[in-house]
């Protein structure tokens, strides 16, 4: 794992979106497994400027979103594929027949859950995986104690969940769902890398625990551990309380591959 602290919340996303451009440009037809959240509205805002410039091309790339929420349909404007497509995808090329998000209306859930995972299987895998961290400790709606090996499925969101999501939901936590389908830690662990951007002083905590902290099973962030490629961006407000900053902050200033973004 890297972890590289950044001076605010937005050179962080817009070093996150470079490097997702990056990979991009390497690979025309990426998988991008793709998160959602207030985090991420800025790395989709950079992506839509990259491609608005003409640097960034989604006309090959698919994408499979973590989660979405139970009960709520494509068109209501709270669920996750609405946002997909009011911050990317209506905004930059790709074919939205190659985005693909968990159906929250679905009438057999497991049976979608299934779906979902033949359906990564058959593009051949997650390339990329971006991913936030909740102030539960989830990565995708993987809420504590969802088993390190967990594969897709549906789960109940946590009161402090709930309240993290209230805003989008006009701040009234009784309408919030109570249940997601997720992608598992497993499926999040199965692709060839993942990407985690996490800002805010409200996550500092949550994200010493995720990367410095034991891996358990009552954070379930704290897997990206066991992840062979796996790299953290942070802004300095969520980097607060990491012990070890000193060495996180040599590798970008001298590690090769972190030259090109060095900017
Ligand atoms: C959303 C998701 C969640 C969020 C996390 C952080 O698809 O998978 O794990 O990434 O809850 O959310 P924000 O960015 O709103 O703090």
């Amino acid at each position: 794992m890297e972890v590289i602290i950044q001076p605010d919340a937005d050179r962080a996303a817009t070093l996150a979106a470079r490097l997702i451009a990056a990979r991009l440009r390497d690979k025309p037809d990426l998988v991008l497994g793709l998160a959602t959240g207030r985090t991420m509205e800025r790395v989709y805002a950079r992506l839509a400027e990259m491609h608005e410039g003409g640097g960034l091309d989604f006309s090959r790339a698919q994408s499979f979103n973590l989660d979405e929420y139970i009960g709520l349909s494509a068109r209501d404007e709270r669920s996750y594929r609405h946002y997909m497509n009011r911050h990317l995808f209506a905004r930059v090329n790709i074919d939205l027949a190659h985005t693909h998000l968990l159906d929250g209306t679905a009438p057999d859930l497991k049976a979608e859950a299934v779906r979902y995972e033949a359906l990564i299987r058959t593009a051949g895998g997650i390339d990329l995986q971006l991913l936030g961290i909740g102030e539960a400790g989830h990565i995708g709606f993987n809420e504590p104690l969802s088993a390190l090996m967990s594969r897709t499925r549906d789960k109940a969101l946590t009161p402090t969940t709930l309240k993290q999501n209230a805003a989008m939901f006009g701040g009234d936590l009784e309408k919030v769902p109570k249940r997601a389908l997720t992608m598992g830690v497993g499926t999040i662990l199965d692709a060839r890398e993942l990407l985690v951007l996490v800002t805010g002083a409200a996550k500092a905590e949550i994200l010493a625990r995720a990367v410095e902290g034991p891996i358990t099973a009552m954070v379930s962030a704290s897997a990206i551990q066991l992840h062979p490629s796996c790299k953290v961006i942070a802004d300095e407000d969520a980097a607060g309380r990491l012990r070890g900053r000193d060495y996180y902050d040599w590798i970008f200033r001298n590690e090769p591959e972190w030259a090109a973004f060095r900017d």
